[in-house]
């Protein structure tokens, strides 16, 4: 009889697909004791999975359908986005090491060109005030990026200790530069471990290109990325992604060298910043905030598990809900625009009328309209 045999096909297999599914499980579990990854709790106790998240005055949710694709198929993981207002054109840095532009205006409006190939990860983009383009490289370090395209690389260690993910940058109107290290610790590839870990490996570092003198200015931070100047030049703000917040710290002034908060229990993990100059910061938000990733940061013992088991499986952490948020410049939030399909749009930035956000996966930038879309907002 057919039906029985069939019946005791799929019993087998699924036996069969049990046991094959559970030898990971069983490998990860022994290899859990001699495992030296080991991850502790955030700082703040139940503070950072317990509370919901800043109110969103302004939410477009949908940010997908109304965007548009520049560059398409030529711009490999676009993580960042650098604009120079004086040959419009918007710059930014692509997985295979080139930095490559695109115009965004004229007869050559979308064009896609290939500047320069500097060979490493390149994050992070800032102009100077000479039109230097400054990368934060995550393997190489600081880079520097002279207006004929000449390289050099700036710094690559503070105290001794060697950047291990170059991240986000900024630039000051006299000239020095302010950066982070996300991770002394782990590469762009394991960042996930660093994460994962609860652990702060990040620095705020600057870099003097007078002195060529490289200080930290502020250690222990949680996954430390975007950095952007006030319009004031009296203040920057950094992002934690891990820590779901971006606090400011003063350069000048009587409060040098302090840290204010600025937003903290952002809706996910803030990535790069920008000063779009028009009195409002757009951070990227690489992923939203899941259910699952508030209790892998409750529960250390599952990021540990979650790290044995990744040596055999892709876990899935379900991330979406990536986009961009605008904040004003006293840390208030005032718009996000998202999309539950979206993850890792790492950049936002205001051009005209356009956002453009940036990617570390996509093979283009995005932009959306938003004089239009906000005709669809809900
Ligand atoms: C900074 O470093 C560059 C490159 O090594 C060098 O050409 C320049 O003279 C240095 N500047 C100072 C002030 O030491």
């Amino acid at each position: 009889m057919a039906e029985p045999k069939n019946h005791k096909n799929l019993l087998s297999t699924l036996g069969l697909m049990s046991i094959l599914f559970s030898i990971p499980i069983v490998l990860s579990v022994i290899l859990y004791r001699s495992d030296d990854f080991d991850p502790v709790p955030l700082p703040g106790g139940d503070y950072f999975y317990s509370l919901p998240s800043v109110a969103v005055p302004e939410h477009r949710d949908q940010i997908l359908r109304d965007s548009e694709r520049v560059g398409e198929g030529l711009l490999p993981g676009p993580e960042d986005l650098a604009y120079d207002a004086e040959n419009g054109l918007v710059y930014t840095g692509c997985l295979d090491g080139w930095i490559r532009r695109v115009w965004l205006a004229g007869k050559d409006e979308l064009k896609v060109e290939d500047w320069v190939h500097i060979g490493g990860r390149p994050l992070g983009l800032a102009f100077a005030p000479d039109r230097s383009l400054v990368v934060a490289d995550a393997h190489k370090g600081l880079l520097r990026v002279k207006p004929d395209g000449n390289v050099e690389l700036l710094t690559d260690e503070a105290e001794g200790l060697k950047f291990g993910l170059t991240d986000g940058v900024d630039v000051a109107s006299d000239g020095l530069i302010y950066f982070t290290d996300a991770s002394y610790k782990y590469s762009l590839e394991m960042h996930m471990m660093d994460i994962l870990s609860g652990r702060p490996h990040g620095r705020l570092i600057s870099f003097d290109p007078s002195t060529n003198r490289t200080v930290v200015l502020v250690r222990d931070l949680y996954f430390a990325n975007g950095v952007a100047l006030s319009p004031d030049q009296k203040s920057l703000i950094f992002c934690e992604s891990v820590l779901r917040r971006c606090r400011r710290y003063y350069i000048h002034g009587e409060k040098k060298g302090t840290i204010d908060d600025f937003i903290e229990n952002l809706p996910g993990f803030p990535d790069n910043i920008h000063n779009d100059g028009e009195g409002r910061y757009w951070i990227g938000l690489s992923a939203g905030r899941t259910l699952i990733m508030d209790t892998l940061f409750k529960y250390p013992i599952l990021r540990k598990f979650v790290v044995s088991l990744e040596k055999f499986v892709a876990v899935p952490l379900n991330l979406k809900d990536s986009g961009v948020l605008s904040v004003s410049l006293e840390g208030q939030l005032l718009s996000l625009y998202s999309d539950p399909g979206l993850v890792l749009a790492t950049s936002g930035l205001k051009i005209g009328k356009h956002l453009y956000y940036g990617s570390l996966h996509k093979s283009y930038i995005s932009r959306i309209d938003l004089t239009r879309s906000g005709a669809s907002s809900n």
